[in-house]
């Protein structure tokens, strides 16, 4: 079962004398959507069993209006190395700033969501729910940590939540509005989502490198036909993988296993034979701090109980590592393969940012994905799914996928907007989308793409397409950084800087920056630079032009989407 946080109480039932108010607010912090669609699934439930419940980005919560909100559920994810998800950062501050309020009525409740694989698991709804607490708050249901398969462990906190409301109003003789005490978060709205995903047809698969790049680019192309499911520029799409069936067999002779031996898969009882299990429906490539305390009860080996006595080595040892590298370093395993699968996460869904507009491309989808091999601890390593898109999906395959809504990431309402797309490598995806749209909408706002990757000649992405756009006037403006054409290395970064001051002039006149990519080197950077341009073309000291984009971000006209 998934991890979840080691704070799995009981509700605490209020004995307050003041009454208990039916209002609830709810509030997210969401980098990739699920927050936000857990946000609105529990609106849903709360508003069925009679409350009354606002529903609200942090990002678009008027702190001042802290001191009114009597019931509070906080629904936060955690992002890179343990920070708040952009559209959660200013709230997060304010709370943890100096103009916090006293919040003595104040009763909340917590969910986070994380990735157990990361150090800073569920960081920011830890902080969160800490800093309530210290500012006086009383807890109606104790926090939930979740891992990625985070629907039972979210399912269980809107029932404690919901038994915390209610006991505390009976408490108060203040009228029933519950009964039961069972709910589910109803997450999809269409026939299709992430816990129904559709078995979409590929189309085509092309690379987009040519011969001799040291990259490989898949294309995609994705029929929705049939699905009914639609997007807007900015949403992503998840795909459920498969592992890949020689690493299955690898783990399977390791173990001594029966490839058909029939196991469960979950509580719901469904069963298949554990080859199968293995491929689709564990993940057996990442290694957590959770997933080896409960191997070391499966395995006599000592050295993996000395392992998890240290956390630096434990760190050490799990990065880079996955299942067929625990179970060779920690034998002898006498384990039946259902009491070992039973510890596995479920496997993940891949969120990749789409490639195309749904107005260009009718009931089509499009993806850009970086395929990602690398050798660590002396053995090759493939990412699952871009592997699985570059070696063994064939157009007329099918592959079960969803769309994610990803709001952080949206075209400007108004088509008049300029716009500034940064996005070197994969991170062109979404601006593919944005342009797509933006020339079939005949919108007429200002636009400039900065693109970048290795070299010129062989990883120029859509080369073609943005030759066009130029050409058609849908973009404006594009400059190219080829990081390896020269001897020194050029990157966007140093684009935006060689174009600094019509770069300020544009965000004078009010446009709006994307940055799409790797965020730990390139948007970190690029965030930097911005800050650079702004101070220096705007004549401002450090402090005001980290304000400046600040406010950009709190307006939305600073949005990532970063990965
Ligand atoms: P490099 O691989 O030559 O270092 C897309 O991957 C492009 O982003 C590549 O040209 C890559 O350059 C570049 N890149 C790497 N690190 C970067 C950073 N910190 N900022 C901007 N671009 C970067």
């Amino acid at each position: 079962s998934p991890v979840v946080g080691e704070t799995q109480a009981q509700a605490k039932v209020e004995t307050n004398v003041e009454p208990i108010s039916k209002e609830v607010t709810i509030l997210f912090g969401s980098q990739t959507g699920n927050a936000q669609s857990l946000a609105n699934s529990t609106g849903k439930t709360l508003k069925d069993r009679g409350f009354e419940v606002t529903v609200s980005s942090m990002s678009e919560f008027k702190p001042n209006n802290l001191k009114k909100v009597k019931n509070l559920l906080i629904i936060a994810s955690t992002h890179g190395e343990g920070e708040p998800p952009d559209n959660a950062i200013s709230f997060h501050e304010f709370l943890h700033g100096r103009r916090a309020p006293k919040l003595e009525d104040l009763r909340f409740s917590v969910l986070s969501l994380g990735d157990s694989s990361y150090e800073f698991f569920c960081q920011t709804g830890k902080e969160f729910d800490q800093k309530l607490e210290e500012l006086g708050g009383t807890r109606i249901f104790n926090r939930v940590d979740c891992d990625l398969d985070f629907d039972e462990p979210a399912a269980e906190w809107v029932e404690g939540v919901l038994a915390g409301l209610s006991d505390a109003q009976q408490s108060q003789g203040s009228g029933s509005v519950v009964g039961e005490t069972t709910a589910t978060p109803q997450l999809a709205e269409s026939a299709y989502s992430r816990t129904n995903p559709f078995k979409a047809e590929v189309l085509d698969n092309l690379n987009l490198n040519g011969r001799g790049s040291n990259k490989e680019t898949r294309h995609l192309e994705i029929s929705l036909e049939g699905s009914g499911l639609t997007y807007q520029p900015g949403d992503s799409l998840g795909i459920y993988p498969e592992n890949d069936p020689v690493l299955v067999d690898l783990l399977l002779e390791e173990m001594n296993w029966d490839a058909e031996e029939i196991v469960t898969l979950n509580k719901q009882g469904d069963v298949s034979p554990l080859k199968e299990a293995l491929q689709l429906h564990f993940e057996i490539t990442v290694l957590t701090k959770p997933l080896l305390e409960q191997a070391s009860k499966l395995s006599a080996n000592e050295d993996l109980k000395k392992l998890l006595e240290d956390s630096e080595t434990l760190k050490a040892y799990i990065n880079g590592r996955d299942l067929l590298d625990l179970v060779r370093d920690f034998g002898p395993w006498g384990v039946s393969p259902q009491e070992f699968i039973s510890i596995l996460r479920k496997m993940p869904a891949r969120l990749y940012s789409i490639a195309s507009s749904l107005e260009a491309n009718p009931e089509e989808v499009h993806l850009t994905i970086g395929a990602v091999r690398y050798e660590t601890h002396g053995r090759e390593r493939n990412g699952v799914c871009s592997i699985l898109c570059s070696e063994r999906l064939q157009p007329g395959d099918t592959l079960p996928i969803y769309i994610q809504n990803n709001q952080n990431f949206k075209l400007p309402q108004n088509p008049d907007t300029p716009i500034i797309m940064v996005g070197p490598g994969t991170g062109v995806a979404p601006f593919r989308s944005f342009m797509q749209e933006r020339e079939e909408t005949g919108a007429e706002g200002k636009s400039w793409m900065f693109f970048g990757d290795q070299h010129f000649v062989t990883d120029f992405l859509y080369q073609t397409e943005w030759q066009k756009w130029i050409k058609d006037g849908v973009l404006t403006r594009m400059d190219v950084a080829f990081s390896r054409d020269q001897e020194e290395k050029v990157y966007v970064q140093h684009r935006m800087q060689d174009h600094s001051k019509e770069l300020f002039e544009w965000l004078q006149e009010g446009a709006v920056v994307y940055i799409c990519g790797d965020e730990k080197h390139m948007a970190h950077d690029v965030h930097q630079t911005l800050i650079d341009i702004i101070e220096k073309e705007g004549g401002l000291s450090r402090e005001k032009a980290e304000s400046y984009l600040a406010d950009m971000q709190q307006n939305k006209r600073y949005q990532r989407d970063v990965y």
